[in-house]
């Protein structure tokens, strides 16, 4: 992408990443040297990619810093994962009156699947209040915080403003209470080092495409003991060792109960790529550049008497921001007409706007890869946007 697009400045790698080349390799790999099904031929290369498909749950389960393989259940992604404990964990487990907490500043993976299981349980979704910048503090975690609270379904970097949530202190307040932390670390696991273990989090979903992997393809990090009690959400094969004609069932232990049907075998390989491409850089380092990256930013947009911005403390590399008086999308549309590429509207948290008061916000969002002299660039456009620059776009 980057030789292809030299003039391009990407700055939308909270929405996905590039992919180095050798996760582009491993996937051509498997088309082009060792296309066959795993875990169902009797041969020699079904063998050796049914080997190479297992390595890589040992890889995720390095990555994060889960105890053991079987913690990490492969699926399509970010948005399936939260569904899946959703639907398996919370859809069996909770009860009438029981509460889930979250936040408003939620991608809609993270709430929408537990609107709807709350709906079916007679649960009740309630909301950790947000300071007025959009952060979650443990003070306002505490004042929420009841024995009626099963779950408690927060982000630990969230997708517009990026405040890392103090997760290790919201995990041990939560067990204290008995309820469970499921983690969208969708926009964290990318840019910031994970430790599941450390943090105390019960599940923590992501998605591999984020992080310069595949598309088609996450992960759902489930405690073991959590992961055996709770329910698939499909049915198939390779996830039953039994079944017989009056419908009686035998599923097998988790992960891989919880993969039923053929997975997404080169986009797995490709993330094992993914993920050890990312850690030969080192995710201290990337966590550092990428802040700094985003320090230097904000300290130029603060130049700008006509930028808004929103999250100028936050440390991760996302930037949100509006150009006063200019609509989101518009001011977007004359950064791509400077080969600069964002994302504008509500970035599927449609209730953080209510927070922020604003219906769209602009996002600039970086990757390592990303140079300080892009970081200029993209300034310098911003500087230029007005009204009238704007519509002489589109006329
Ligand atoms: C915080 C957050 N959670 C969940 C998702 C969903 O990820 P996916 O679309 O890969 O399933 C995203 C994607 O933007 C996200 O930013």
């Amino acid at each position: 992408m980057i030789q292809n697009h030299p003039e391009l400045v990407y700055l939308d790698n909270g929405a996905t990443t590039f992919k180095p080349q050798c996760v582009i390799d491993a996937v051509n790999r498997y088309y082009t040297e060792s296309c066959c099904n795993i875990h169902r031929g009797d041969y020699d290369l079904s063998f050796e990619v049914s080997k190479a498909y297992d390595e890589t749950r040992k890889i995720v389960a390095d990555f994060i810093g889960a105890n053991q393989d079987q913690e990490i259940v492969f699926c399509a992604g970010a948005s399936a994962a939260l569904n899946l404990v959703a639907e398996g964990y919370g859809a069996k487990f909770l009860q009438p009156g029981d509460i889930v907490l979250s936040t408003e500043a939620e991608h809609a993976s993270n709430i929408l699947p537990w609107f709807r299981v709350c709906e079916k349980r007679q649960a009740v979704l309630n909301y950790i209040p947000l300071t007025e910048k959009g952060e979650l503090t443990i003070e306002h975690f505490r004042s929420v915080m009841n024995e009626r609270v099963k779950v408690v379904a927060v982000a630990n970097v969230t997708n517009v403003l990026g405040y890392p949530v103090p997760i290790k202190e919201i995990c041990a307040i939560a067990h204290e209470y008995g309820a469970i932390v499921v983690c969208d670390g969708a926009q964290a696991v990318p840019h910031i080092p994970v430790n599941v273990v450390d943090w105390g989090v019960d599940f923590l979903a992501f998605s591999a495409h984020k992080l310069c992997g595949p598309t088609g393809v996450g992960v759902l990090y489930g405690r073991f003991d959590l992961l055996e009690k709770m329910d698939p959400a499909l049915l198939g094969g390779g996830s039953n060792a039994r079944f017989d004609m009056c419908g009686n069932i035998l599923l097998k232990n988790p992960p891989f109960k919880f993969e039923a049907g053929t997975p997404a075998i080169e986009a797995t390989l490709g993330m094992a790529a993914a993920l050890k491409y990312v850690r030969s850089i080192g995710m201290d380092q990337i966590a550092a550049y990428e802040e700094a990256l985003k320090k230097y930013c904000v300290e130029k947009m603060k130049q700008l008497d006509h930028v808004i911005l929103y999250n100028a403390d936050s440390p991760t590399g996302l930037v949100a921001f509006n150009v006063k008086g200019v609509f989101a999308q518009d001011a977007a549309s004359y950064l791509n007409s400077r080969h600069i590429a964002v994302r504008a509207g509500n970035h599927c948290a449609k209730i953080l706007m209510e927070v922020l008061k604003t219906s769209e916000t602009i996002r600039a969002s970086f990757a390592f890869y990303n140079t300080f002299a892009e970081v200029d660039a993209f300034v310098q456009a911003v500087s230029e946007i007005t009204l009238e620059n704007c519509v002489g776009l589109f006329f």
